[in-house]
């Protein structure tokens, strides 16, 4: 085999994917399962996890459907080892399930502030974590978390999910430090605007759109595909040197 077949090499590897009933998460793990992955699906919705395992099943692909809700550390921890369970091992984590809350500040409700760090920063701790004990083990893995362009630049009437993806930021770094001797890189990626349910109401406003595209130097949204990329180069043998970053995918939207 050749160096990119070697290093890009997902057969067999198992990849669990929080929040793929939908969304992005759903197209991450389609890809993976092209790639001869065996697939983890998590989120709440367990008929919506049906049909997207029925679309993997039905191209050959090896996938088990699981209904968790990632603020919940027993639920989780269950995630973990049925997944161990069922394929050996975890190979890679993809933190994605995410909610957002568009909000002025001052009239963010406390529910959905507790809700947003719930869902983004302790899911994405959580599910890090009950991973991470099972790569410990076996003194390998990677994680990807979904942060954002506003973990990293600030938005109006969106305090609370920049501050949770902010935060998955900082625990990028601190988990990717503290699991580096075990061979567990921990990355993150930064998307701007994708098109998917999350923005629909936003994207398909004329105005709207034009306002969000004004912010990126490259004039462009995110389709799913264009943050594969950046999500292969983690979750892969590419990266075996880079860890704790985190990865704008943003039409130059933070080189401003
Ligand atoms: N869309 C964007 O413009 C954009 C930009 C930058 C970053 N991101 C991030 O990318 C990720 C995916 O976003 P998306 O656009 O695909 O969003 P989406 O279409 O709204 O999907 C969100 C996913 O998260 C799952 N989820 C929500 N709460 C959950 C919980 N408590 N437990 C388990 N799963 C949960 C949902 O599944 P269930 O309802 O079945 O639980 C769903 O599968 C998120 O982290 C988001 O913040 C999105």
């Amino acid at each position: 085999m050749g160096y990119i077949e070697e290093t890009y090499n997902f057969k067999d590897k198992t990849v669990v994917v929080t929040g793929s009933s939908r969304g992005l998460g759903r197209e991450i793990a389609l890809v993976f399962s092209k790639a001869g992955a065996n697939l983890v699906l998590a989120s709440r919705d367990s008929e919506k996890l049906k049909v997207v395992a029925e679309e993997i099943k039905s191209e050959g692909g090896r996938v088990l459907p699981f209904s968790v809700d990632v603020t919940n550390k027993e639920q989780v921890e269950a995630l973990m080892e049925k997944a161990c369970d069922e394929f050996g091992q975890i190979d890679v984590l993809i933190n994605n399930a995410g909610v957002i809350y568009r909000v002025p500040a001052a009239q963010m409700s406390e529910e959905e502030w507790d809700d947003t760090i719930a869902v983004n920063l302790k899911g994405t701790f959580l599910c890090s974590q009950a991973a991470g004990k099972k790569m410990i083990e076996k003194r390998s893995g990677k994680i990807v978390s979904i942060s954002s362009e506003k973990g990293l630049v600030g938005f109006p009437e969106r305090s609370a999910y920049c501050a949770s993806k902010g935060g998955i930021v900082m625990l990028t770094k601190a988990l990717a430090v503290e699991w580096a001797p075990y061979n567990i890189q921990v990355n993150a990626i930064a998307p701007t605007y994708i098109e998917t349910e999350m923005t629909r109401e936003i994207l398909s406003d004329p105005e709207k759109y034009r306002e969000v595209i004004s912010t990126i130097p490259m004039k462009q949204v995110c389709k799913p595909r264009d943050l594969f990329g950046a999500i292969l180069l983690f979750a892969s043998e590419a990266s075996s040197l880079i860890t704790g970053q985190t990865l704008p995918v943003d039409g130059g939207l933070t080189a401003w």
